[in-house]
């Protein structure tokens, strides 16, 4: 029997609706001090249904105002996922030389085309345009999630939407007529499952603004690295129409190597940085995603960079710096973890946990133990023997939710001089876990017993020499 409400659940800095069910992040737009977050939701129901767009604002993307649903279903279908856009000029002509959000979505009906609407008066009311469709279905099956961008170097409008195992592009100038210039991917990357919700955005390499390159973003169901699905991205070129991938076409790159990161999209209108968040969660399993009143929870926003390797400019991930302003108590340890030595055990469900690891004997199997409870753990480890970085949500709590959910997600991470940084992010129903500063993330879900919580180090098979800073997250 379920209980009622799964208070202990409930995240603290993730974003999760009041209540019923949630899944993709929508139209994340930055506009007039507000960041918005319009989510695929049943305002009806706790399951996947009657899909909408649920809405709720921020201006620290820490703490969310809940607002009415945006927009509902109509003759034309359910409002599946899509993004928005400022339109400043009124290049679209539907604000009467003022300026507004257009949001663009995928009318979910006997087909699925792509439409808009628009609101005057900060999101907060939408009228839907007369004249949608505005992307017409040239006969996929699977045609959507339409995610429109300004292209500066040519002056236009750029939307991007998935078909079937392909990304395909339309040019504008005017936010409302759409021609189809050019499509990338059917032979690219990974196909285990259908492309959805693309991104695409350009990226300073290291900061270095000379040298820039473009992220297309696809997310992928079912074929994803830990099972179900997954976000990918691609590296290279774009011009307005056409996306060159820089890697060959073969070389799959993941953005999480974790279950939980799905559709995750970025604000437009956040100039200097890149800032994206994801759905926690795998549609493998959502549907029985076990919190209560709610069912559905977003990552928390992440600032999304490139950074140079050996084999070519690669994306980091880290919590956005506003995560900051949830701080409160720290506590900080050094000590040397070996066996079953004794060490401090960290309280709390909500942790931001820096954690820095030197090994000094052996290739041991070291790192952060958290959810911590007698029956349940959950272990973010580094396998210094593999060289991979891992979590272990085996033992984590309630774990029979689907046949693969009990299981360890790894993936490989070399590092240098014996060193392992990671950034451990626990709020009360999962970890996100940022290792060697952000180069690979592994995002999971967990459903923890009210009683786990916390965490401690562990080493086993070798000694390494631990420091560790945690910090409490609080309203
Ligand atoms: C991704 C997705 C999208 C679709 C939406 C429907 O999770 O399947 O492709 O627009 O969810 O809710």
């Amino acid at each position: 029997r379920r209980p009622e409400s799964t208070g202990h659940w409930r995240p603290l800095v993730r974003f999760t609706p009041e209540s019923n069910w949630m899944n993709d992040p929508n139209g994340l737009v930055h506009y007039r001090g507000e960041y918005h977050l319009f989510f695929q939701h049943n305002p009806h129901g706790i399951d996947h249904a009657n899909m909408s767009w649920g809405h709720a604002v921020s201006t620290d993307l820490v703490h969310w105002r809940h607002l009415p649903v945006a927009l509902r279903p109509d003759e034309l279908g359910e409002i599946f996922s899509g993004s928005a856009v400022v339109d400043e000029h009124d290049t679209s002509g539907l604000f009467d030389g003022g300026s507004g959000i257009v949001a663009y979505y995928t009318s979910a009906g006997a087909t699925q085309t792509q439409s808009l609407a628009y609101s005057a008066d900060n999101g907060r009311t939408w009228t839907k345009y007369p004249g949608n469709p505005v992307v017409d279905n040239p006969g996929f099956a699977d045609f959507r999630d339409p995610k429109v961008i300004r292209h500066e170097p040519t002056g236009t409008w750029v939307l991007l939407l998935a078909a079937g195992d392909r990304v395909l592009f339309y040019s504008s100038t005017d936010l409302l007529t759409w021609t189809r210039v050019g499509e990338f991917g059917a032979d690219q990357g990974a196909h285990g499952g259908v492309w959805e919700c693309p991104d695409l955005f350009e990226l300073p390499v290291d900061s270095d603004e000379r040298r820039r390159r473009w992220v297309l973003v696809v997310s992928i169901n079912p074929g994803g690295p830990a099972g179900g699905s997954a976000t990918q991205y691609f590296v290279g070129d774009f011009d307005g129409r056409v996306f060159v991938n820089d890697n060959t076409p073969d070389r799959v790159l993941w953005a999480d190597h974790g279950a939980d990161f799905y559709a995750c999209q970025s604000w437009y209108g956040t100039p200097g940085r890149r800032l994206w968040l994801g759905w926690m969660s795998n549609w493998n399993y959502a549907p029985n995603t076990p919190t209560r009143p709610w069912r559905g929870t977003m990552t928390v926003p992440r600032e999304v960079g490139l950074t140079g390797t050996e084999s070519g400019p690669r994306l980091v991930q880290r919590p956005a710096r506003e995560v900051e302003l949830a701080h409160g108590r720290r506590r900080r340890w050094r000590g040397v973890l070996a066996g079953e030595a004794k060490v401090p055990r960290f309280r709390g469900k909500a942790l931001d946990i820096s954690a820095d690891f030197e090994v000094l004997d052996g290739l041991p199997e070291f790192g952060f133990d958290v959810f911590l409870g007698p029956r349940h753990r959950t272990r973010v480890g580094y396998d210094a023997r593999a060289q991979t970085l891992f979590v272990d949500r085996t033992d984590s709590g309630e774990v029979g939710i689907s046949e693969d959910f009990p299981a360890r997600h790894e993936t490989s991470l070399s590092v240098s001089g014996a060193r392992v940084r990671l950034r451990i992010l626990l709020d009360h129903c999962g970890v996100e876990v940022f290792g060697d500063d952000g180069s690979v993330v592994l995002t999971d879900l967990v459903f923890p017993s009210e009683e786990d919580d916390g965490g401690r180090g562990f080493c086993s098979g070798g000694r390494v020499l631990a420091e560790l800073e945690v910090r409490e997250l609080r309203p």
